[in-house]
């Protein structure tokens, strides 16, 4: 399950192989995206490719999993915005219709949210489910914006944003008030039915996590080790964020080892 790269750069392009064969495989492939630092060089690697070896995107499908309430499409913070500025433009430049882009919509009005988020997940189970789930992950193992606690069966949802997550997040705001305090995030369950799942992990300033993610359980309490339980699994880990596992287990989970893999 954890695959440990040199670099994040290794990451990314692994990565993307594994998303052209899946789009050349299955092109009307519905794939769930996630936004992010650690996301930036994938997308970066996944562009190049595709450009490089001339795939057909037009018939993919995408669903994010987060965006932040009551920020606008147009608010340089929300996941709108970012997902245009390293994928979706881009991909439109390809030929791939916006409406099939989805992400939740956090600007609407407070009483229609949970319809919002009802019909977010049935739209997802409606195209068949996720065929590829891409993800990160919080320092405090969240996935999507499931906080510690989410339960393994929850859908598309309205979550309060943790202290620890509001002040990881902070960095990207002005000021720390601009931080939302709520967010729709995709459901636990939403995510545990993809068919594929790539957890991407990088940084030394992720190293902790991942420690915790290797010796948890499937707890709640961590959400990631919820990912343990899936049939289609794989972490990656660059050396970084790999620091504080165990050497042996650093050495079996290398590249060149990965049959062996943990
Ligand atoms: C974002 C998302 C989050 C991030 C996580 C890591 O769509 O789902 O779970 O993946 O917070 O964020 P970065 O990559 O910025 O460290």
């Amino acid at each position: 399950m954890f695959c440990i790269y040199p670099t994040p750069s290794a990451i990314a392009q692994d990565l993307s192989h594994a998303l052209l064969a899946l789009i050349q495989r299955k092109p009307q492939a519905i794939l769930g995206l996630a936004t992010g630092s650690t996301m930036e060089p994938v997308y970066a690697a996944w562009l190049t490719a595709i450009k490089a070896q001339g795939v057909d995107i037009t018939g993919i499908t995408t669903f994010n999993l987060d965006e932040y309430i009551g920020l606008t499409a147009q608010h340089p913070q929300s996941y709108h915005y970012y997902m245009r500025q390293h994928l979706f433009s881009a991909l439109e430049q390809m030929g791939l219709p916006p409406q099939q882009c989805h992400l939740p919509d956090g600007s609407i009005p407070q009483l229609e949210l949970a319809q919002e988020c009802a019909h977010y997940s049935a739209h997802i189970q409606k195209l068949g489910g996720l065929d590829f789930q891409l993800l990160g992950i919080g320092s405090n193992g969240h996935i999507g914006f499931n906080e510690p606690g989410t339960p393994w069966d929850s859908r598309t949802h309205v979550v309060a944003l943790t202290e620890r997550t509001r002040q990881d997040n902070g960095r990207f705001f002005d000021q720390p008030e601009e931080i939302p305090s709520h967010a729709i995030t995709m459901g636990m369950a939403d995510i545990l039915e993809a068919k594929t799942i790539a957890l991407v992990i990088t940084g030394a300033h992720k190293a902790e996590v991942v420690a915790q993610l290797y010796a948890s359980p499937p707890d709640i309490a961590m959400p990631a080790s919820v990912l343990k339980t899936h049939s289609d699994i794989r972490v990656y880990v660059d050396e970084a964020a790999a620091s504080a596992l165990p050497e042996a287990v650093r050495r079996r989970c290398r590249l060149p080892n990965l049959h062996q893999a943990a």
